[in-house]
């Protein structure tokens, strides 16, 4: 407990215009002329700067002048690959010279092809890729990502890229939320033998990654090139028992069921989502599953078909928006870029953008500490150069984020 004389904040920030992104607080959720002050990490005070208790360098330890900038939560990016060895630009050329993304993938490439550069590579080589992906995510005012497995597809290489993983968040200023992602391709040494590997994911893998502690949710790839929704849900049950939240790629290349089967066991969220079914949307209506959108895949596969986002907003589905970060079908380093392309290609609002990077992408990991500037919250924020929270989903590109806040502590954004 501060003495009576001593600030009763760690940090205040005046001279702000927020986008808290509450819901049910009008535009943006936005307050003008507003303060915010943080203690031991968490958002303490905020409201119009006429409201605040006092003169400002009497209440906090430091004040930091907003200059009149737009202050939103800090940005979540809840799907990514970030962590894997080798690239595929030899394969997108393929791809131009008119092969398509399941064809590679049958031909023994696609995901196949980055396991084998995946295995080889050692877990501080790997740590040195993903790390500066993510230093270039974390630019654009990004204070939480989401990092997943499925490169390894054997226990101990699944392992190392969930260590991998963890060890960022220690590495740099961001919080790293970890899905087991085993059931991604089936390995080239159980070609032809699906149902051993799916044996193994659930009898040993699975097992092994609960008891390291390194993941906190379990994903699948449900498709044709992929597993079947019987495969998916076996696998679903066995994360089940274990104590494990689940997640889907799901009807992303075909309609096979994936979100609705997401939805039975209460998923935090399905991805992708093109050729999900009505029914599939009201299931995830009916079980709060978010939807996570990923237009960087959506445009670099060159996909005909959108997200049924009209649906998803009848159905109430909230819908989160990410880079989907991958050597194969979203190598995408920046999550505006993807609130533009979801703005234009999926005809969300900048708003809904927004809020599909902040308040919905929280909800996709669980995540109920983040995602709305409010009371209470953790104190991860960003400060932009913008005269309006529209143009975060309007410039193609340029980076806006002037200062994040990580956990209450004030940095500049590195570059
Ligand atoms: O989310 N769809 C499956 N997984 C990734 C692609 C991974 C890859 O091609 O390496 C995705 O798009």
């Amino acid at each position: 407990m501060p003495s009576p004389s001593s600030p009763r904040w760690d940090s205040l920030w005046v001279d702000l215009r927020l986008a808290t992104m509450a819901p049910g607080g009008g535009r943006y959720g936005a307050v003008a002329d507003a303060a915010l002050a943080i203690a031991e990490g968490r958002i303490a005070w905020l409201g119009p700067r006429a409201d605040l208790p006092g003169r400002p360098e009497r209440l906090a330890a430091t004040v930091h002048e907003g200059g009149g900038r737009w202050m939103t939560p800090g940005l979540i990016d809840c799907h990514t690959h970030l962590v894997f060895g080798g690239d595929r630009a030899r394969e997108f050329e393929l791809r131009l010279e008119g092969a398509s993304y399941e064809e590679i993938a049958r031909a023994g490439g696609g995901i196949v092809s980055t396991v084998a550069a995946t295995r080889a590579a050692s877990e501080d080589a790997l740590l040195e890729g993903a790390r500066r992906r993510l230093a270039v995510l974390l630019r654009e005012g990004v204070t939480t990502v989401e990092v997943k497995s499925g490169y390894g597809l054997d226990t101990e290489s699944e392992l190392k890229m969930l260590r991998v993983a963890r060890r960022l968040g220690d590495d740099l200023p961001v919080s790293i939320a970890t899905s087991f992602l085993g059931a991604h391709a089936v390995p080239p040494e159980f070609a032809g033998r699906q149902a051993a590997y799916v044996d193994l994911l659930c009898e040993e893998m699975l097992p092994a990654v609960a008891r390291s502690g390194l993941a906190d949710a379990v994903d699948a790839f449900c498709e044709g090139i992929a597993f079947t929704p019987a495969e998916t849900e076996r696998l679903f049950a066995a994360a089940r028992g274990l104590g494990l939240r689940v997640k889907l790629h799901a009807d992303q290349l075909s309609d096979l069921g994936g979100a609705a089967l997401a939805a039975r066991f209460g998923a935090l969220s399905a991805d992708h989502l093109e050729y999900a079914s009505d029914e599939s949307v009201r299931a995830m209506a009916a079980a709060g599953t978010v939807a996570v959108l990923l237009p960087g895949a959506n445009y670099f596969l060159r996909e005909a078909r959108k997200p049924p986002v009209a649906a998803f907003r009848a159905h109430g589905v909230p819908m989160a928006i990410a880079t989907n970060c991958n050597p194969g079908s979203s190598p995408a380093l920046s999550l505006l870029l993807m609130l533009s392309m979801a703005a234009t290609l999926f005809r969300l609002t900048p708003e809904e953008a927004l809020a599909g990077v902040t308040r919905e992408a929280a909800r996709a990991l669980g995540l109920g500490d983040r995602g709305v500037i409010a009371l209470g919250k953790r104190a991860d924020l960003a400060l932009w150069d913008i005269a309006d929270p529209a143009e975060l989903a309007y410039w193609m590109g340029g980076n806006p984020c002037r200062a994040v806040v990580v956990n209450g502590v004030a940095l500049a954004p590195a570059g």
